[in-house]
């Protein structure tokens, strides 16, 4: 993390949702533990990625984030600010630092607005964006790769690619420190998708912005981030770099999903061997106990259904596991030396229920949603 201190720091978030269970009429309430003790920091001008299968707390992590959704527990902090005790000038001060973008180019603007008066929005409403003006919503679409002129169309006139370009510029509109994205491309066909990526690089890199990049795309987020985040049931399992946590992952449930993933390197390619997972993600409503992956984790001792082991580690690495992999050692290997039978797939092109599948993970949303 360097000396300097972080731009955003999240620290023990827990967010549970109440919900009445047991159909009509029924009076018993049921918790969904949707985020349960998330802490990370992150650096000025860089980008942290979050990762995980669907319904593992990633949006709901960025809604904390982003001032959208009050934690019902820990804190989060801009600047050494803390958002949610912020008031007054420094609420509107902070509403300016930062900008969203979600999943959706076509549910996120409104049809009924031109493209100029959805830029200019943030700047009418936010009083305190240091420029406002036609000229600042023309200065807006041309830094994110359109024409100045387009602000007169509404959005049902560009595509998916442009339309996300469009959510780009009104999250930049008053000039904000931090870009909370989530699955900014997920929704986008691939060859539209690393066009609006290398776009979101260069303007991170030319503005000094930082992003909390939400994905469920292992590729997109070794594209795009410095370090990388994994959520698993609520929880981050581990995190660190992007290079170290790809090149050697610790955690088994990391391991699981990056052999999921495609590999560049044709070599390497052909022998990767992807675990296959038994079962299904538990359901947020009865989080197992200990570790949240052990019900599904090929290295599971007793310990670990009874103590949660804590994230930690130095060096920028941090683990949550008992039994943490050594460098270069594989999930398989461990397994089989403690006796389990673990599935393997193939690479590319083998379709067996893996982990995951495509090098995103399994169950989330693919174009479309
Ligand atoms: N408003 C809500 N009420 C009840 N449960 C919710 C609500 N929002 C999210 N959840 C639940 O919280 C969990 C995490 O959701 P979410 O953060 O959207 O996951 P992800 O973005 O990783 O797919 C899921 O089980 C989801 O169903
Ligand atoms: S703590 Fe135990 S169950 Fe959890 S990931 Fe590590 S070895 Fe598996
Ligand atoms: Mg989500």
């Amino acid at each position: 993390m360097g000396g300097a201190a972080p731009l955003l720091v999240a620290r023990d978030l827990v967010k549970e949702y109440r919900r009445a269970a047991g159909g009509w009429g029924g009076r018993r309430r049921t918790t969904v533990h949707a985020v349960s003790g998330v802490s990370f920091a992150v650096a000025r001008g860089s980008t942290l990625a979050v990762v995980g299968e669907s319904g593992c707390g990633k949006t709901t992590t960025a809604r904390m984030v982003a001032r959208l959704e009050r934690p019902t527990a820990g804190t989060v902090e801009l600047g050494g600010v803390d958002v949610w005790a912020a008031g007054g000038d420094a609420l509107r001060a902070l509403r300016r630092r930062v900008g969203v973008v979600f999943q959706d180019p076509y549910g996120s603007l409104d049809p009924r607005m031109t493209v100029g008066e959805i830029v200019a929005e943030p700047l009418r409403v936010q009083r305190r964006c240091r420029r406002g003006g036609r000229e600042r919503v023309q200065e807006l679409l041309t830094l994110v790769g359109l024409d100045a002129e387009h602000g007169a169309r509404h959005p049902h006139e560009f595509s998916g690619g442009q339309r996300q370009r469009i959510a780009i510029a009104r999250a930049l509109a008053c000039e904000p420190d931090l870009l909370v994205l989530d699955e900014p491309v997920s929704a986008l066909d691939a060859s539209v998708r690393a066009g609006v990526l290398n776009l979101l690089a260069d303007l991170r890199d030319a503005l000094g912005l930082t992003y909390l990049f939400i994905s469920h795309d292992l590729a997109v987020v070794r594209q795009i981030a410095d370090r990388v985040a994994v959520m698993y049931l609520g929880r981050i399992v581990e995190e660190g770099t992007v290079d170290d946590v790809y090149a050697r992952p610790a955690h088994p449930y990391t391991h699981a999903l990056l052999s999921a993933a495609p590999e560049p390197d044709p070599r390497r390619e052909r022998a990767r061997r992807r675990v296959v997972l038994e079962g299904d993600v538990p359901s947020p409503e009865t989080p197992p106990p200990g570790c949240r992956f052990h019900t599904r984790c090929p290295l599971a001792q007793e310990v670990c259904a009874r103590e949660v082991p804590p994230l930690h580690g130095d060096g920028g690495r941090r683990v949550a596991c008992h039994f943490p992999l050594e460098p270069g050692e594989t999930l398989a290997r461990r397994a089989d030396a403690l006796g389990r039978a673990i599935a393997l797939g193939g690479g590319r092109g083998a379709r067996d229920g893996g982990a995951a599948a495509g090098g995103t993970v399994a169950g989330d949303a693919g174009p479309g949603r």
